[in-house]
């Protein structure tokens, strides 16, 4: 193989980025990688503006379905968003035998399911580091580092807009309004930024925290989501005087009755380490059997940070294609036990 050739749907805050870093980068991840890690192809709706940054050396059309059937891309990198189109094009990728690299929670938290299961009877990997926590390598944290526990809970600020909300309040005393409007212009929100506000992309991700720490199904539907909307600068100010921060929680434990899986603003103590991850950081604990306590703490939403997620699956795959088949290991493969009869608590 000369190089691995990727195909990019999507080339917007995380898609630039990726393009960006893997640019920068490119001797150290080649060398790590094992492989040059190119990218030949991008698929966007707005071709022009695509060109003005990535040139015209490179394939830049408007046309996703001939990308991921673009017999040349060994892996297709799904960086659109939305769970329509992209879960089309996600299986469309998968039946045309590429592994896929996503960041997009959504789409895994919605139909995770079905697309797990069609990687799996296909062979290939779909990776989603990039989806959970932004830069933060918390998916090869409980999927690798942590392999030998039983994982009791997993819990954290897991949506850097609304603590990038909070905490700007709080410090500056800034209006909801404008800080939304500031962390739209970052890059950090989603295209509907209500999915950050009301608490529901912090519970796409701890849907799929949970699937992976407990081996349980993803199961969106079951989870209970509230968000910071109803959260006024008075319930922040009393808080404060009262020796506590706001934090929107993401909170998942496994209980002798069955899993919870619940969003929402906590009172966290002033004193207190997640008190203290502030702006768009993210801090995620996870509990093992075994090892105790363990956290993860970084950027949680952005350009570059999230790309170095997108990059470092890019280059897991790579070594995956490249590697010798007698000694490729399995370990990127991520299949939720789909029977799994552990019942996800009514809150
Ligand atoms: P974005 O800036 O809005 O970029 C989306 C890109 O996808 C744009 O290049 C857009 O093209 C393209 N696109 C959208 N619909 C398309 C279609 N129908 N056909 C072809 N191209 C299409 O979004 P983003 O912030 O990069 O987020 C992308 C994904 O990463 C989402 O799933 C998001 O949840 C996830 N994510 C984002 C962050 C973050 O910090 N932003 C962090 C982690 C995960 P045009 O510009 O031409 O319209
Ligand atoms: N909108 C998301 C956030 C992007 O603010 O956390 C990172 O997943």
């Amino acid at each position: 193989m000369d190089s691995i050739k990727v195909g990019l749907l999507g080339l917007g805050v995380v898609g630039g980025g990726t393009w960006k870093v893997l640019r920068r980068n490119a001797q150290e991840i080649a060398r790590r990688a094992g492989q040059t890690i190119e990218v030949t192809r991008i698929a966007v709706r707005d071709v022009e503006k695509a060109r003005a940054l990535v040139g015209s050396a490179i394939q830049v059309d408007a046309d996703p379905f001939g990308l991921v059937r673009d017999p040349s891309i060994d892996i297709v990198v799904e960086l659109m968003g939305g769970d329509t189109l992209a879960r089309e094009l996600v299986l469309e990728a998968i039946a045309q035998g590429k592994h896929v690299v996503t960041a997009n929670k959504a789409l895994l938290a919605k139909h995770g399911t079905e697309i797990f299961a069609a990687a799996s009877a296909k062979g290939v990997v779909v990776a989603f580091e990039a989806a959970v926590a932004g830069g933060i390598p918390i998916i090869k944290a409980i999927r690798e580092g942590l392999t030998a526990n039983r994982i009791e809970w997993v819990a954290g600020i897991i949506n850097g807009t609304t603590n990038f909300i909070l905490s700007e309040m709080r410090s500056r005393g800034l209006p909801f309004a404008t800080v939304l409007a500031e962390a739209q212009k970052l890059g950090y929100a989603e295209a509907d930024p209500t999915f950050d506000i009301e608490g529901v992309d912090a519970a796409h991700k701890l849907t799929l925290l949970a699937s992976l720490a407990f081996g349980i199904p993803v199961q969106f539907d079951r989870a209970y989501i509230e968000g910071i909307s109803k959260l006024s600068a008075d319930d922040i100010k009393l808080a404060e005087r009262l020796g506590y921060r706001i934090k929107l929680l993401g909170i998942t434990k496994r209980r002798a009755e069955g899993v919870e899986l619940r969003v929402h603003p906590a009172l966290v103590p002033a004193k207190s380490m997640l008190a203290n991850v502030e702006g768009a950081m993210n801090a995620v604990l996870v509990r093992g059997d075994a090892v105790g306590q363990t956290l993860y703490y970084g950027k949680g939403a952005g350009e570059e940070p999230t790309a170095s997620a997108v990059v470092a699956d890019l280059v897991d795959v790579t070594r995956l294609l490249t590697a010798d088949p007698e000694h490729r290991v399995p370990h990127l493969a991520f299949q939720p036990d789909a029977m799994s009869d552990i019942p996800i608590l009514s809150i």
